[in-house]
């Protein structure tokens, strides 16, 4: 596949960030690339990233699968105490992008759904509100099934979406692990049971561990030996007797650098 605008963005973003961020986006735009390859026309691709770096990341995406096939950048939201003496806000969000392929693609927005809670015209189920034309059609869907989230997902009481290590439950040690709440609603949303998730930086296997239980085929990629251990215990603890069926590549030979 062709992308000549790569190396335009990703040497300016050497320029304007440094050699760090270079070397980082053309790690990058080779997996992005590769992804792309093997998605089908259907597909979407969620690309998690930090503030550090999305703006760079964003441009790349645009290169690779086109401005056209941008869906949405959904700006997760978490809370935490920040530290002493601060000069300048806590950085508590990261930003996701989601793009598609095809002309077409999958959206289970009904899947998703969730309370629309806030004290604007929709809040307290709209009775005696809106009662003609599209306002009115909107409250009555809003009342009975709940809203197709904004694009901003918050951290609220009982919705999953703190960040792992606060959810003892399900945290098992691994210091970028994501709360499986975050990539339920994203696997949910953007495909079907049978379909399948590929997460080439799973970590502890979080995306792998919520395709898994909603009936989704999956396969991840890891560099760390600390990720590959801990994935094989968390899907042995998630799946139970089903563990036996997972394939683990063993022919790959360790790293000695
Ligand atoms: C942000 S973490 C992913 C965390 C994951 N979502 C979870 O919940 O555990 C990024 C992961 O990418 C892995 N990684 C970094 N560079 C990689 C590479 N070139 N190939 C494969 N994995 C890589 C790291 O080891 C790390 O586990």
């Amino acid at each position: 596949m062709r992308a000549p605008a790569l190396y335009v963005i990703i040497s300016t973003a050497g320029v304007a960030h440094g050699k760090g961020m270079k070397a980082y986006l053309i790690m990058m735009a080779v997996r992005l690339l590769e992804m792309r390859r093997v998605l089908k026309d259907t597909g979407s691709i969620w690309l998690h990233c930090d503030p550090t770096a999305s703006h760079y990341l964003k441009l790349l995406m645009d290169s690779i699968f086109g401005r056209k096939a941008y869906r949405n950048e959904v700006v997760w939201c978490y809370t935490g105490p920040g530290s002493p003496k601060m000069r300048q806000f806590n950085r508590k969000h990261d930003t996701i992008f989601w793009y598609s392929v095809g002309k077409t693609w999958t959206f289970n927005g009904d899947d998703v759904r969730i309370t629309h809670v806030d004290g604007g015209p929709y809040a307290g189920g709209f009775q005696g509100r809106m009662t003609q034309g599209i306002d009115a059609e909107i409250s009555k869907e809003y009342g009975t099934k709940g809203k197709i989230p904004e694009t901003w997902w918050p951290q609220a009481k009982g919705n999953g979406l703190a960040v792992a290590c606060r959810q003892k439950k399900q945290y098992v040690g691994y210091l970028t692990q994501k709360p499986l709440d975050l990539l339920d609603r994203i696997i949910r949303a953007s495909s079907n049971p049978g379909d399948m998730v590929l997460d080439p930086f799973c970590g502890c296997t979080t995306a792998l561990v919520a395709a898994d239980r909603l009936n989704r085929h999956w396969a991840g990629i890891d560099l760390s030996p600390m990720a590959a251990k801990l994935v094989l215990k968390r899907l042995r603890e998630d799946r139970g007797q089903l563990f036996d069926d997972v394939i683990h590549r063993k022919d790959i030979p360790a790293r000695t650098d």
